[in-house]
């Protein structure tokens, strides 16, 4: 095979090589190294968890300055829940780093398609004749020329490398046609959070994208036994013959009343999957084959006492990346674990799901998912420390979890048996018993098929498209209400967080330390540490200082500053970033008379004046030791 020749000629490098390298080559080129931020958005109410790297840095694309600079690179924590049902495929993970690098507004196509060409080519040693691209074909509706820019820059690319580089339209059943370069629509070489420039709400950035992808070969035996086979190829279908590597974004757009406008700066966010780069630079066609996964697969070939992964695609790949999901959402500091709703019945779903496919590879052993979690974690606490610091949260979580869920199936199981007497399974009783006890659809069909009995799929499947429907349009619904951008609302809202912060802190006490944070148009909700529900008194005391300091006008300045000066001096904040580094400092109030400092990107008002009165909403419970307050402006 190709890939046995590519392997012995090359070092193969590992997964942290692959990513040092990439930031130390952007380093190379003057961009600042930011760490990832946390998985869980802050002020970002679109989505449960960051699931791309712009995401965090929506406010810089949009025209913030970034204390680091105009060139940022970065290997971004993500996690994209909506992919739990590919996992299995070889190539899909739902969490994931994103490599990514940054033009605030300085460089643009050119220099952008350039490097991470000579990335792959020189520094990665990736086969050239392996690599095709696509770009944007442009549409007239909404004044978005076809990007010819990039397709120029990308000829001279290769044929730098002595190959000729044709370009032609993408056209269904036409093939490769000895094209290397291809046009497409917006469905696929358009980027924003909410895809198509038709679904994009007013005030969200995207832009025209230029896609790189890989050739693992026709030859390929995923490919031959595809249903797409016979089929001919195109770079972008699913047959499993190329894989996306890279992605340039030239985010230089902006959604308008009227439709597009451009931004005040043309930026360039690239994305990379260090998975797959890790993969096609090992010379594997499956990620799960790579050494990212090596150390986990052995642990769980020996818990499954000996069962082999070439064997067991699917259970292996679904447990491994489960677990190294709810590993990384829970020790992410935010507190996040198992329960029924956001992020929490993510984790959830998550670590049931490694444990009904646990029972399908014969693991006999009770509470074993924290094996499996030893592992992952050794594997990346040089990388991530969070992982360390928070070891044991994350494996007192899971057991307690595989308890629970122990439980549960003892439970469903009981309700199973009433509902068998009856006959078959419909598709209603399958989804109830997976909805209100925790049963996962292959258990009841497990258990039917034990009791010679039949289960609806297909109406358990019709009623959890129901279901997904609705959730859907919340989600949707969430989205419009409010977006990280700087509109006026969340930009108050945001000045309303810290001012809060700091009344909870006078009158509760300096052990109130901020644990999360979301913004919507409507709404500002916080988590804090504190160990007891807050009294009707203490919450009207809050109120009233943080009132006070809206009626007493302050000034709300910034200036920036390296870290270490910044916790000198006092400010909160999360300390994500590494030492060096320049953040911004916010203050509210003058002089002797300032009543809150806080490292934070912003935007914030410039006087607390403008800002509402506050009212408290809500109080309440949000995990162990830490109370969440919701509030808003009264009228
Ligand atoms: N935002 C783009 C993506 O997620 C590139 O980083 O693909």
């Amino acid at each position: 095979m190709a890939f046995d020749v590519h392997a012995s000629i090359c070092h193969i490098m590992k997964f942290k090589e692959i990513r040092k390298k990439y930031l130390d080559f952007f380093k190379g080129k003057k961009h600042a190294i930011i760490p990832s931020a946390s998985l869980i958005p802050e002020n970002d109410p679109s989505t449960l968890f960051i699931g791309s790297g712009m995401q965090p840095l929506v406010l810089y694309l949009l025209g913030e300055k970034h204390p680091a600079g105009k060139r940022l690179v970065n290997s971004q924590k993500c996690f994209r829940a909506e992919d739990i049902a590919e996992v299995g495929d070889s190539r899909h993970t739902t969490f994931f780093e994103m490599l990514g690098n940054w033009s605030l507004g300085d460089y643009f196509k050119k220099e952008q398609l350039r490097w991470f060409f000579e990335f792959l080519t020189d520094r990665l040693g990736l086969d050239v004749n392996r690599l095709y691209v696509t770009v944007f074909k442009g549409n007239s509706d909404i004044g978005i020329t076809r990007d010819e820019e990039s397709v120029a820059i990308w000829r001279e690319l290769f044929k730098e490398k002595g190959i000729n580089a044709k370009d032609i339209d993408f056209s269904e059943n036409q093939g490769l046609v000895g094209s290397r370069i291809f046009y497409y629509d917006e469905k696929k070489n358009w980027w924003s959070r909410s895809g198509v420039p038709l679904n994009m709400p007013v005030g969200e950035p995207g832009g025209p994208d230029s896609e790189i992808f890989y050739d693992l070969g026709a030859d390929l035996k995923r490919h031959e036994n595809s249903p797409f086979c016979g089929q001919p190829c195109h770079i972008n279908c699913d047959c499993g013959r190329f894989i996306e590597i890279g992605n340039s974004v030239f985010m230089e757009y902006v959604k308008t009343e009227s439709g597009f406008e451009k931004l005040k700066q043309r930026n360039v966010d690239f994305g990379g999957g260090l998975e797959r780069l890790a993969m096609v630079s090992q010379g594997k066609s499956n990620i799960f084959e790579t050494d990212l996964f090596s150390s986990a697969i052995s642990g769980l070939e020996n818990l499954s006492g000996g069962k082999k992964y070439q064997d067991n695609g699917k259970p292996f790949e679904v447990i491994i990346d489960h677990l190294r999901g709810a590993v990384f959402i829970m020790a992410d500091n935010k507190g996040i674990c198992p329960s029924n709703t956001e992020q929490g019945y993510v984790v959830r779903r998550l670590i049931r799901r490694a444990i009904r496919y646990g029972r399908e590879l014969g693991i006999k052993k009770d509470l074993w998912t924290k094996e499996i979690a030893e592992i992952i974690i050794k594997d990346y606490r040089d990388d991530y420390p969070d992982l360390e610091n928070n070891k044991n949260f994350v494996e007192s979580q899971l057991q307690e979890e595989e308890k629970k869920f122990q439980r549960a199936l003892g439970n469903g199981l009981k309700e199973f048996n009433k509902i068998k007497i009856a006959g078959n399974i419909s598709g209603r009783q399958a989804f109830d018993l997976y909805q209100t006890r925790g049963f996962p659809f292959e258990i009841t069909e497990e258990l039917a098929k034990e009791n010679g009995l039949k289960v609806d799929k297909i109406g358990f499947e019709e009623e959890l498209k129901k279901h997904q429907e609705l959730s859907r349009s919340t989600i949707a619904g969430k989205f419009k209400s409010g977006l990280a951008d700087a509109s006026e609302e969340t930009t108050k809202f945001h000045t309303a967080t810290h001012i809060l912060l700091a009344a909870l802190r006078e009158v509760l006490g300096g052990s109130v330390f901020q644990k999360g944070s979301n913004i919507t148009a409507e709404r500002l909700r916080l988590d804090f540490s504190y160990p007891e529900k807050l009294s009707s008194e203490q919450i009207e005391k809050v109120q009233a200082v943080a009132n006070k300091i809206i009626q007493d006008d302050l000034p709300v300045s910034f200036e920036e500053m390296g870290l270490e000066k910044a916790k000198k001096q006092g400010a909160m904040g999360v300390f994500e970033t590494r030492y060096g580094e320049k953040v911004r400092v916010y203050t509210i109030g003058k002089g002797k008379n300032i009543f809150s400092e806080e490292i934070c990107a912003g935007p914030h008002v410039k006087r607390t004046g403008e800002l509402g009165k506050i009212k408290i909403i809500k109080e309440e419970s949000s995990s162990a030791r830490t109370r969440r307050i919701k509030a808003i402006f009264a009228s």
